[in-house]
């Protein structure tokens, strides 16, 4: 059997194909963009629609590959009882251009094969009904066959795929950093522990499998700053875990964080237009190869996000400090639960209202309070509000997609505030790579899901994922 790039290659080739040939198997995707009519073709699938009428009988077949499903026209002798809405067919026939206008193509049945039957009456997905995503995330092991997931998951493909082309395409290195790490880089103790299950019943008395405790990562960053060291431009882009309050909607235990590093960067708007540039360029790829798969969100999710969008990407995102982000808040109509003062962490109350009232776009705030960073962050030497060159983006519905600095290159510097933070016996390594050729470098991290969730205006974190927790329900 022909794969499915064999299969669209030999249709390609060859318009009509002889009878005595076995049938080229076709994804959905390729039988819908097909240009030509073929013979002898194989769709595999789940039924989305079963329409029985006396002359003749209508399926819609949905395998994943395009939000579009493909219509299968049979004569109603080969309709069968096991032919419900979710069962798994495999359809034979001759693919033909089709007399609707909405459709370019579609299979005249030959045989319908039923692989896999399903139970329409127990099955929670119905057919043709529309499934709000509160719904289907109580299924987390089924929804992925509902419209609306099946195009996150697609569009989450493809915007994996253009954020390593961005970075591969401008010459960064990829990076595998560890899952496993005995350093919490941000420094807030949001940290999983490792144990060995033996370890976990005898804690009384605890030896280590890895000798020191061990965690979860919480960020790759100091392991891309030792590549940084070497290489000038890496990135990694991989599972993240934080002990934080999951049932939030824009905070989960376990997210993807894509992070960059750059050596001999000495300015913090370099780091900022790296954000930017990633950001615009992703988002353009996915708008372009999943058109359909997007429209479907700002249609039916977001409405107003496509065209806010388009305005985001055209301009130039907006740059504020902390310390004009603070004024604007103090000067604010508006009451704030925790009271805006210089030197406080920006609450998303905060980071609400200054996107606003920069005009819903994103919004770099930059030069942060040097006590409300971690420890890797650069001194920027200033008085009397003495600030580090951090910057955070901040953007509509979400709040903070991005974090990141210039790190603290300067040895004296470093080592001074890791041995009054208690760590530098801990962190002599990362001291070392300030001894040998050490460089201006900074870099930052942004969160996947929160990026989908900004660019297709979705509401809830659990709803871009494909696998939503339910505490107390089902844990895949
Ligand atoms: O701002 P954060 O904590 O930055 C870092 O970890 C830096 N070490 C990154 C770097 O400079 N290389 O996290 C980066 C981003 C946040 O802006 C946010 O988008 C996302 O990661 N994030 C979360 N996303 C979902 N659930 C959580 N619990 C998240 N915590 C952070
Ligand atoms: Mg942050």
């Amino acid at each position: 059997m022909l794969g499915a790039r064999g299969g669209w290659q030999a249709l390609r080739g060859c318009a009509s194909l002889p009878r005595a040939q076995p049938a080229v198997r076709l994804r959905v995707r390729e039988a819908l963009g097909a240009r030509e009519p073929a013979g002898e073709v194989k769709v595999q699938g789940w039924v989305r629609s079963v329409r029985s009428q006396k002359e003749v009988l209508f399926l819609h077949i949905n395998d994943g590959s395009s939000l579009e499903n493909l219509q299968v026209v049979a004569d109603p002798s080969l309709e069968n009882r096991d032919l419900t809405f979710g069962s798994a067919v495999e359809v034979q026939g001759k693919l033909v251009k089709s007399p609707h206008k909405m459709q370019n193509m579609e299979l005249k049945a030959e045989t319908i094969r039923v692989v896999g039957p399903c139970d329409t009456w127990s099955f929670p997905l119905k057919m043709k009904e529309r499934h709000p995503l509160e719904y289907v995330r109580q299924f987390p092991h089924l929804r992925c066959r509902n419209n609306m997931l099946g195009s996150l998951l697609r569009i989450r493909s493809e915007a994996t795929a253009a954020i390593h082309s961005f970075f591969q395409d401008n010459g960064y290195v990829h990076i595998h950093t560890p899952i496993i790490t005995s350093n919490d880089c941000e420094g807030a103790g949001e940290l999983f522990q490792i144990e060995t299950s033996n370890e976990a019943r005898e804690s009384a008395e605890k030896t280590h499998f890895f000798n020191v405790p061990a965690f979860l990562t919480v960020s790759g960053q100091l392991h891309l700053e030792v590549m940084a060291g070497a290489f000038t431009h890496v990135f990694t882009f991989g599972p993240t875990f934080r002990a934080e309050n999951s049932q939030s909607r824009r905070h989960l235990a376990e997210f993807y964080m894509v992070e960059a590093e750059l050596s001999f960067t000495e300015s913090l708007q370099d780091v900022m237009q790296v954000m930017e540039d990633l950001f615009k360029t992703a988002t353009n790829t996915v708008l372009s190869k999943c058109p359909r798969d997007v429209e479907l969100f700002h249609k039916y999710i977001a409405p107003a996000q496509k065209d806010r969008l388009e305005q985001v990407l055209k301009n130039k995102f907006v740059t504020i400090s902390y310390n004009e982000a603070v004024e604007i808040l103090k000067q604010a109509s508006q009451t704030f639960t925790f009271k805006p003062e210089w030197g406080c962490d920006l609450q998303t109350e905060h980071e609400k209202y200054l996107v606003k009232h920069c005009g819903e776009v994103p919004v770099f705030v930059i030069n942060y309070p040097y006590d409300l960073k971690p420890f890797y962050m650069r001194d920027n030497e200033d008085g009397p509000q003495h600030t580090v060159a951090a910057v955070d983006l901040l953007v509509p519905g979400i709040g903070e997609l991005c974090g990141g600095s210039l790190r603290e290159e300067r040895l004296p510097f470093l080592k001074s505030r890791l041995q009054r933070l208690g760590l530098a016996d801990a962190y002599e390594w990362y001291l070392d790579l300030r001894k040998f050729g050490s460089v201006p470098h900074g870099g930052f991290g942004m969160g996947f899901e929160r990026y989908l969730q900004y660019i297709l205006g979705v509401d809830n974190i659990k709803d871009v994922i494909p696998f939503p927790r339910f505490p107390h329900s089902c844990i895949l």
